[in-house]
């Protein structure tokens, strides 16, 4: 199996598991909720946090249709973090996934809402994925600690609380660590522990992410500044607009690309011994080249 054709298997898996999610209209009084969550969940995305479950999973020998809901998991919160990036009192964008804000279309109580629930519908989804109850409590515990303070939240409000101030290096890693890298890594730590995979492969799983994570949100200042709106999906300028200290301010373009080979070589390497067809070194790499 080619590269592009097992990543095609997973979003074969992935797509019409998000869809089915709540997509369904069901005739309620909430449904302008089930609405706005479907909406952002079905917007497109390139997936990668569900893959890299499916993927982790895969390589610690369970069957990446068993991990399917815990992919889906991973996707719903990203997907909620997403909705509330956007938000006037956040970031202030109105494109997302080359489509308007969920705010837009929905208003913003009724998006905050959709974020809310979907953070939620992912801890359920992981809690009936029908996988051993310890797997199940060893995910939700992950997904927690990538969503929480220490993780997506905490990131977000150390990234809120910067804007307009320039961060040192070290506070700059620091909020990226938490904003990004967190929910990475989880990505990767969740497939290995639904396969009840030992500490050692789940701790190996989750610095493949970090180091993919850091990649990857250098890449992502980079291309607030150098890609198109039309590429990418989502507004470009909207960093310096709402005066954030990212890479791009406090390193320069040229450096930053430095960076992302860096780690993306560092990434590799950390799962040389286990990556035999070269999945995870491939995609990688394929993030740290992407235009979008
Ligand atoms: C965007 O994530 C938010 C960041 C963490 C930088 P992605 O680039 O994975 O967004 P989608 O899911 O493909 O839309
Ligand atoms: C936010 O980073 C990452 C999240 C936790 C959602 P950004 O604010 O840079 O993400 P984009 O560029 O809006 O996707
Ligand atoms: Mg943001
Ligand atoms: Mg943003
Ligand atoms: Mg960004």
């Amino acid at each position: 199996m080619t590269w592009d054709e097992r990543y095609q298997a997973y979003l074969g898996l992935i797509e019409p598991a998000l869809s089915g999610a709540f997509g369904a209209s069901r005739g309620f009084e909430f449904d302008g909720l089930l609405d706005a969550m479907d909406y952002s969940l079905t917007a497109g995305g390139k997936r990668i946090r569900p893959v890299l479950v499916l993927e982790f999973a895969r390589l610690n020998g369970l069957e990446p249709e068993k991990a399917l809901p815990v992919a889906c998991a991973v996707e719903m919160l990203h997907t909620y973090s997403l909705i509330h990036d956007d938000l006037p009192c956040m970031d202030n964008d109105d494109l997302r996934r080359g489509k308007p804000t969920n705010h837009k279309v929905f208003g913003e109580s009724t998006a905050v809402l959709a974020g809310d629930a979907l953070q939620a519908e992912a801890f359920g989804a992981i809690l009936r994925s029908g996988l051993p109850a310890e797997a199940r409590a060893r995910c939700a515990e992950i997904l927690a600690g990538a969503a929480g303070v220490d993780g997506i939240c905490g990131g977000q409000f150390m990234d809120l609380a910067a804007e307009g101030h320039a961060l040192t290096a070290e506070e700059l890693s620091a909020l990226q660590a938490r904003k990004t890298g967190a929910l990475l890594a989880g990505a990767c730590m969740l497939g290995a522990a639904a396969a009840l995979a030992d500490g050692a492969a789940v701790e190996l799983a989750g610095r493949y992410g970090s180091e993919l994570g850091a990649a990857f949100q250098i890449r992502d200042d980079m291309l607030d500044v150098t890609s198109t709106e039309a590429e990418l999906g989502k507004p470009i300028g909207s960093d310096k607009r709402e005066s954030k200290s990212t890479f791009m301010s406090l390193y320069g373009e040229e450096k930053c690309a430095r960076m992302v080979e860096r780690i993306t070589a560092s990434a590799c390497e950390s799962v040389a011994g286990m990556d035999a067809d070269g999945f995870l070194t491939e995609l990688a790499k394929r993030l740290a080249a992407r235009r979008k």
